[in-house]
């Protein structure tokens, strides 16, 4: 069988935040249509990691590289219209704004002559089907997100980097504020985008939501990348010792 190609890499990348070296010299494959969970403990440099590959944060030095070529990412624009979308934790959303507005924000569709009319027609039409797409138990995508639950908001950023046209979604830590329930939903949600076909990175602290979901785990520390595993081939003490900050080389080698 021919080894899988990452849809996503970073070489060496690196970025400090004065003499914080929050991401060091981190070499990171993501493999397609796949979950891949990023642990490690506060401050280990997940975030920072993820806002490189997003456009959010530009590296001091290293490589990323996007379906085998060199990515040129100096915004979150450019990360995006390589199919890179991020969900961060505040989600973004608009309050007193319903949902499919919220899925369009900064990117409404218009009809008319100047493009001046929102076309709430074919935002309802879109946003609908994307929320059937992902099975979401949203009724009526013209209701306020002020009224939805943390698992239905988290649900609603989800459809705007899908609506964005988005294919490597990135969760940060997306069930951290939620309850037994909405986790249950929010987890669904991720093995459904697996399901079609989309490539997932999933930050979480939670180790047994990572096990259940993830097809590998990557893990963080003081900056550098430890280690990555397949999630069969790794046990919960493993990849313990690995957010301790042991090498995944001596763990093979132990
Ligand atoms: N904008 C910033 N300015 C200065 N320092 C920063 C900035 N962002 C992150 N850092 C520092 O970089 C390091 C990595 O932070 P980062 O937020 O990436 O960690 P994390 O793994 O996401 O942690 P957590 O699990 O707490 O979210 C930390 O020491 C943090 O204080
Ligand atoms: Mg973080």
């Amino acid at each position: 069988m021919e080894p899988m190609q990452p849809i996503l890499e970073t070489r060496g990348l690196c970025k400090r935040f004065g003499f914080v070296e929050a991401v060091k010299n981190v070499d990171w494959q993501i493999y397609p249509g796949q979950v891949t969970a990023l642990l490690g403990d506060n401050g280990a440099g997940k975030s920072t990691l993820i806002k490189l590959i997003s456009g959010a944060y530009q590296a001091d030095a290293g490589e990323i590289w996007v379906r085998g070529q060199q990515a040129r990412i100096k915004g979150p624009v450019d990360a995006f219209n390589l199919g890179i979308a991020p969900v961060y934790q505040n989600l973004e959303l608009v309050e007193n704004r319903n949902v499919m507005l919220n899925m369009f924000l900064g990117n409404e569709l218009t009809h008319g002559p100047l493009g001046i009319f929102l076309d709430k027609k074919r935002m309802a039409d879109q946003s609908s089907q994307v929320l059937q797409d992902i099975h979401s138990r949203i009724p009526d995508v013209r209701v306020p997100v002020a009224k939805l639950s943390g698992g239905q908001r988290q649900v609603v950023a989800v459809g705007r980097a899908l609506v964005r046209g988005g294919d490597i979604i990135i969760l940060d830590e997306p069930t951290a504020a939620l309850g037994v329930e909405q986790t249950r939903e929010v987890l669904r949600l991720i093995e459904t985008l697996r399901a079609n076909g989309k490539t997932v990175i999933l930050i979480s602290h939670n180790l047994s939501q990572v096990l259940e979901v993830a097809d590998w785990i990557s893990v963080m520390f003081h900056g550098e990348m430890v280690g990555t595993r397949a999630k069969d081939q790794v046990s919960r003490a493993d990849v313990v010792s690995m957010i301790m900050g042991t090498k995944a080389d001596d763990l093979a080698m132990a």
